[in-house]
């Protein structure tokens, strides 16, 4: 059966590097004789310039029809004096909520190929990085009401809402532990509860969810302690699990630790299907158009869209292995090194592709 899959390039380097993870899920389709079809709809900016809003509803009809959502990145200085409302970042957060994407996994894994990359001390690197940040991705001080700037006391005044039902976290914590038990369970939840009313009641449904998994090992960390933990010694972690304006900080600086923003993919997840796929970096209009950007973050994410949004390992596998092939003697400009071949995005995505169809 064919495979429907809505693609959302947005802003800035959006367009390259989503067109090279294209390529990478048609190279892995074809090599496996599984079918896929691509729409594509507006976000973010370009959706803002076309039709005054960053998400139309005609985007949102578009991935309810698919089965899986790609999405390079949104935003720009170009649209920076816009209201909230009409940024491209609202296309983002607006398709989250649309679809219900409240579990973000993000991981993060120092590629042997990329060691030389990292930005810690070698002992450091050495012990291994290979953690998934689990962030909760629809609620928090991101969505929660009231909001706003108003004039208090003859002040303009900005207020936000930090907000977490017990069922937001519950679920959230679900992910988090079953993901631990796919891999070396170990979870760290982190919180600032000694601040927080919402971290207090974040950490006491933790340790309840926690009962019925019993082979994990959990342990509880303040986030500006895990931050420190995370330069400091970062092979300590297995599953990262925290809400979503932490998870959002404690995501970029594990990416970044591991050598460049441009390696590290995302899946957004809810309880039913379409997920959603992305690289975790933004639009970075300052090389946009200039064939300069990494896409293989974006591939990385092609390989995640594949193995747990249609459900096809064996091609996850496939764009997995022709990454780390590729890295072994091409490099973009982020994570050049002495003695590899530097090229661009859209030689990066034929390499890849062409070592994906074997
Ligand atoms: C991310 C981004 C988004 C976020 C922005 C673009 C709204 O930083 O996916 O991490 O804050 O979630
Ligand atoms: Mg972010």
């Amino acid at each position: 059966m064919t495979k429907t899959i809505c693609l959302l390039p947005g802003d800035g380097i959006g367009t390259e590097i989503v067109a090279q993870g294209k390529k990478a899920l048609e190279a892995a389709a074809n090599r496996t004789g599984q079918s896929l079809a691509f729409t594509s709809a507006l976000i973010g900016g370009a959706a803002y310039d076309e039709t005054g809003s960053p998400l139309p509803q005609e985007t949102v009809d578009m991935c309810r029809a698919a089965d899986a959502v790609f999405l390079g990145a949104v935003g720009g200085p170009k649209w920076d004096a816009l209201s909230p409302d009409k940024r491209p970042e609202k296309g983002i957060l607006g398709i989250r909520k649309e679809l219900g994407l409240f579990a973000n996994l993000r991981p993060a894994l120092l590629l042997p190929e990329l060691a030389g990359a990292c930005l810690l001390r070698a002992d450091t690197a050495k012990k291994g990085l290979d953690l998934i940040v689990v962030r909760e991705l629809t609620g928090d001080i991101y969505f929660g009401q009231p909001r706003g700037i108003e004039v208090r006391d003859g002040q303009r005044t900005g207020f936000n809402t930090m907000v977490y039902s017990e069922e937001e976290i519950r679920r959230i914590a679900v992910v988090g532990f079953d993901t631990a038990m796919k891999r070396r369970k170990k979870l760290c939840s982190v919180d600032k509860s000694n601040v927080l009313e919402t971290s207090r009641l974040w950490r006491e449904i933790v340790n309840d969810v926690a009962k019925a998994y019993p082979e994990v090992e959990v342990e509880h960390m303040y986030v500006d302690n895990a931050a420190m933990q995370l330069v400091r010694d970062p092979s300590q972690f297995d599953v990262v699990l925290t809400g979503n304006i932490f998870g959002d900080i404690l995501s970029d600086e594990a990416a970044a630790i591991t050598g460049s923003l441009g390696m590290l993919p995302s899946a957004s997840m809810g309880s039913q299907a379409p997920a959603l796929f992305e690289p975790i970096h933004g639009s970075a209009p300052d090389i946009a158009g200039q064939d300069k950007a990494n896409p293989l973050a974006t591939i990385l994410s092609a390989a995640m869209l594949m193995r747990l949004g249609l459900n096809m390992p064996e091609e996850a596998a496939l764009i997995e292995a022709a990454v780390s092939a590729a890295l072994a003697s091409y490099r973009t400009a982020d994570i050049m090194e002495p003695g590899k071949t530097l090229v661009g995005c859209e030689k990066m995505g034929d390499i890849v592709a062409g070592l994906i169809a074997g």
